[in-house]
């Protein structure tokens, strides 16, 4: 039997291991609190019920003092102007009347050095998918290409997408072959292509006579960014002994980004992208592991088998993490899955820029990281999530303030993570992990020589800071935070400054084990959660949160102080959301990647929300078997670039046997704003 057959979930990249044996949560406090102000909602056609304990968010919305710089955006701005499309199961894009929709960039489109063809039989080298666009685009965003002269081009720009993982049976032209069917090892260069298909495509993009799109060739933007590339290690883990490497004896570099799911771009005009499910891409048969593999799901085989390459060469070697016999850090690579698990920034205008692990930022499953709007000579503050069951959301502030003139990435070396509890009263607290916070260095004591959680990790202390951002999840176990339904994408109103994150599903959650941020067992369809900073002040460490919506079918409603603020219909039911994004305009954009009842919510969607009023509409539908992620706009609002990751059929092009992922670009037949 092939190894791989022994976990029928480990084949799907959205297999998320539940690692979090923590119990960090009083739930029986909580839940007896929150349900003197439940209100359960009734589902018209038998819908999941979905109840929230009601906030106010008027309190948070129209309190001009706690919504800080908002620039006052009036409704109009918001308004949705397109009429809703029904769900769809067809194996095409559907988007309103009055709109079209064109495939832009699939995998596999050359766009540097020799710019090798795509080829349809699957017969392209790893050489030349290291020149061509990846597979699995997800996040994405568009850069101006006068950006850093202060302009804002909406005709031509710096198009930059990851590319999360692969379909192998796709991308070899017979399939991939697997080491247990040949004495053990995989082809070389099979193990280079898909490495190459993995990591950021920095594209750049012009807007013809015509209106449409292309690629600028020869262009020196143009740059692929893989998993076998390199990248310095910034920030407090950047020379600590516990990633120490053969590639690295000083612990300062390592090789590639995988698993690239969103991203966030940074004031200073740079793309950061995330880390997700890096855990996968590594081997082990160690019995005994390090926390910091056994609290992030480092174990057993691997996804692909990149160890086995047949070259033996080291760039392949790294992913097998067993220490030998004999062995030692700087002989073989039992480190290097510490040197994943990070947000990576890219200078997408510096082509020779070699791409920045900012492990400041902390050490997780990143789904992707969001900035609050910079404000002149205060700190830079982003949030990130970690999408696993019952994993948290995570807060950055730096610790030198921002100024415009001169920002860049080294704001990010310095500063305090945060993680999240979200009180039972809709009041949350942001919870420093740093051991110069005497509340967080009090609870490490107190956890000393206990086995924190339910998990088998006996806590032994941190060394210092660099092993509390190595193991970050364990120090937010021990702070106390929040676990959650899965957070993905995060966004934050341009408007009114809340942040919004999506909480995607959560299927293992039980009725004991639910909280008043995360209301329902069993959550199969997801919500949003909304909050908005004491204060207005975004680097504030508490907050008052409500639910934005509860995912569900016709008829489920959320709830507000007795008040049914949503009641979903056929115009906007959906299920999982997953990609999240306000536009220019303060539009939310709501990207879903569901796996349930699709007879019901047919093929995933896109739909828009006006933050205000919650009034929500579908507005795009994908083609089958894909999953839509990943969203933005150009600075005009008229052109929108949406990816389409793993399509099932032959999508986008009827005639090719291979589904490939590709962007889809969305215009108005009248040249307005997308969404108006
Ligand atoms: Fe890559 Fe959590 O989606
Ligand atoms: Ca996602
Ligand atoms: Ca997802």
């Amino acid at each position: 039997m092939a190894k791989h057959d022994l976990d029928p979930n480990y084949l799907d990249p959205n297999y998320e291991p539940v690692v979090n044996f923590s119990d960090n949560t009083p739930f029986h406090e909580i839940l007896a609190a929150r349900m003197q102000r439940r209100t359960v909602m009734k589902g018209s056609v038998g819908a999941a019920l979905a109840s929230i304990m009601g906030v106010g968010l008027a309190g948070c919305g129209s309190d001009s003092s706690s919504s800080g710089t908002t620039t006052g955006g009036s409704s109009a701005s918001t308004d949705l102007g397109f009429k809703a499309i029904p769900v769809s199961s067809e194996n095409t894009v559907v988007v309103p009347e009055g709109y079209s929709s064109e495939a832009f960039l699939p995998w596999g489109t050359p766009i540097t050095g020799s710019y090798p063809d795509y080829r349809a039989d699957g017969t392209n080298t790893g050489a030349d998918q290291e020149q061509q666009v990846g597979m699995h685009h997800d996040g994405m965003h568009f850069f101006p290409i006068d950006l850093r002269s202060g302009g804002n081009s909406s005709d031509e720009g710096l198009l930059v997408m990851n590319h999360e993982y692969i379909d192998q049976r796709a991308l070899h032209a017979n399939g991939p072959t697997r080491a247990e069917d040949n004495n053990g090892v995989r082809p070389a260069d099979e193990v280079r292509k898909e490495i190459a298909a993995h990591g950021v495509s920095i594209v750049h993009i012009k807007k013809g006579s015509e209106g449409k799109w292309d690629v600028v060739f020869g262009s020196p933007y143009n740059r692929r960014i893989t998993g076998g590339t390199p990248m310095d290690i910034r920030g407090p883990v950047r020379g600590y002994s516990k990633l120490v490497t053969p590639y690295s004896l000083s612990a300062t570099e390592t090789r590639g980004t995988l698993n690239n799911c969103a991203m966030g771009p940074t004031p200073w005009g740079t793309y950061l992208t995330a880390e997700e499910n890096w855990h996968g891409y590594f081997a082990t048969s160690a019995e005994d592991r390090p926390r910091e593999y056994v609290r992030h799901g480092v174990n057993g085989s691997s996804r692909y088998d990149w160890e086995l390459a047949d070259s033996g060469l080291d760039q392949y070697v790294r992913f097998d993490v067993t220490p030998r016999d004999g062995g030692s850090a700087q002989t073989d690579y039992r480190n290097e899955a510490n040197t994943f698990g990070y947000m990576v920034e890219i200078d997408p205008f510096a082509p020779e820029s070699k791409p920045q692990k900012r492990t400041a930022l902390g050490r997780f499953g990143h789904e992707g990281v969001i900035f609050a709007p910079a404000k002149e000579g205060e700190p830079v503050v982003c949030y990130s999530g970690d999408d696993s069951r019952f994993e948290y959301i995570y807060k950055f502030v730096s610790a030198q303030p921002y100024q415009a003139a001169t920002a860049n990435g080294t704001l990010l070396e310095e500063g305090t993570l945060y993680v999240a509890r979200f009180n039972d009263d809709g009041t949350g607290d942001w919870l420093a992990l740093s051991l110069d916070d005497a509340e967080f260095a009090a609870k490490v004591a107190a956890a000393e020589g206990t086995e924190v959680g339910r998990s088998n990790i006996l806590f032994d202390g941190f060394e210092n800071q660099a092993d509390v951002i190595l193991n970050t999840r364990l120090a937010a176990d021990i702070a106390g935070a929040t676990p959650m339904d899965r957070p993905e994408w995060g966004a934050v109103d341009p408007n009114s400054s809340q942040v919004y994150f999506t909480l995607t599903n959560n299927s293992q959650r039980t009725e004991e084990q639910t909280n008043a941020a995360n209301p329902i067992a069993e959550n199969r369809t997801g919500h949003i959660i909304r909050w908005s900073e004491d204060g207005g002040d975004q680097a504030a460490t508490s907050f008052e949160w409500d639910i934005f919506v509860f995912g569900g079918e016709e008829g489920t409603e959320t709830v507000v102080d007795d008040e049914v603020v949503v009641s979903l219909t056929d115009d906007n039911i959906f299920s999982s959301p997953d990609g999240l994004w306000f536009d220019y305009n303060g539009r939310l954009w709501i990207q879903t990647d569901n796996g349930y009842k699709k007879e019901t919510f047919g093929n995933d969607m896109m739909l828009a929300a006006n933050p205000e009023t919650r009034e929500i509409r579908r507005f795009f539908v994908g083609p089958v078997g894909c999953e839509v992620t990943g969203v933005v706009t150009t600075p005009d609002s008229k052109t929108m670039f949406v990816n389409i990751q793993h399509p099932g059929g032959n999508w986008p092009n009827a005639s090719e046997d291979r589904p490939r992922s590709a962007t889809v670009v969305v215009t108005r037949d009248d040249s307005g704003v997308i969404g108006a």
